[in-house]
């Protein structure tokens, strides 16, 4: 398993694995060329990254770290507008759960706290050690951008994904809901 961070050419298969295996949250439901035009702006950012994981000679996994993880909105609405009216037409059911996206709690500010903003492995990769290496990875990142700790969140009824952030030493620090769905926050030492 290589990994390493995300380049430019990378951007289409992360967008198919975030789109397939992410797919009950807001952004995989804008479509694939929103996907790929939002990893592409993420690559511009300083205190973003994805790294991507290749296994066979193709990406089969990608995690994206962030510090200040409130300018994503910001991002999105700036640099995707265009994007988000198209998958607005084509699904205007999409646009509740928009407006709520700023009100995300990770979106909030935290301080000097870095935030892994996703992760996925694609099914057949998972349980070889992919995603602890990621996860790993991104802990080196935090420290690069000076955090002590970092979080993340996931939906409760996930289970594997609370299994494999239990597994890995996180911290179960709150609970909460959003958009009707109770949301699970861990934390971990970088
Ligand atoms: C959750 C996920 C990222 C884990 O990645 P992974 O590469 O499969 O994880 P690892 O191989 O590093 O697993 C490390 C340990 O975590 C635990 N674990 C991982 N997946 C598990 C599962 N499905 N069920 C129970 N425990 C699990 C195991 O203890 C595992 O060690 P073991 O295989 O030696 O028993 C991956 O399964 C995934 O992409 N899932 C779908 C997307 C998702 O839920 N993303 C998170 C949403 S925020």
């Amino acid at each position: 398993m290589l990994i390493k961070r995300i380049a430019k050419r990378d951007t289409p298969q992360v967008s198919q694995i975030h789109r397939d295996i992410l797919k009950t949250g807001v952004i995989s439901h804008m479509g694939i060329s929103f996907l790929e035009k939002f990893y592409e702006i993420l690559l511009e950012q300083k205190n973003i990254a994805t790294f991507v994981a290749y296994e066979d000679n193709k990406v089969v996994a990608f995690a994206t770290a962030a510090f200040d993880l409130k300018s994503i909105p910001r991002l999105i609405i700036q640099n995707l507008w265009q994007e988000i009216l198209i998958s607005l037409f084509k699904n205007p059911f999409l646009l509740y759960k928009l407006i709520q996206m700023p009100f995300y709690p990770s979106f909030k500010e935290h301080g000097q706290i870095g935030e892994i903003f996703s992760i996925a492995v694609l099914p057949q990769y998972q349980r070889s050690g992919i995603g602890t290496n990621l996860i790993m990875r991104c802990q080196k990142e935090f420290k690069r951008y000076k955090c002590k700790l970092f979080q993340l969140s996931v939906r409760r009824k996930i289970k594997s994904a609370n299994k494999f952030y239990i597994k890995i030493g996180l911290e179960k620090k709150n609970q909460g809901k959003f958009l009707g769905e109770d949301i699970v926050f861990y934390q971990g030492k970088v």
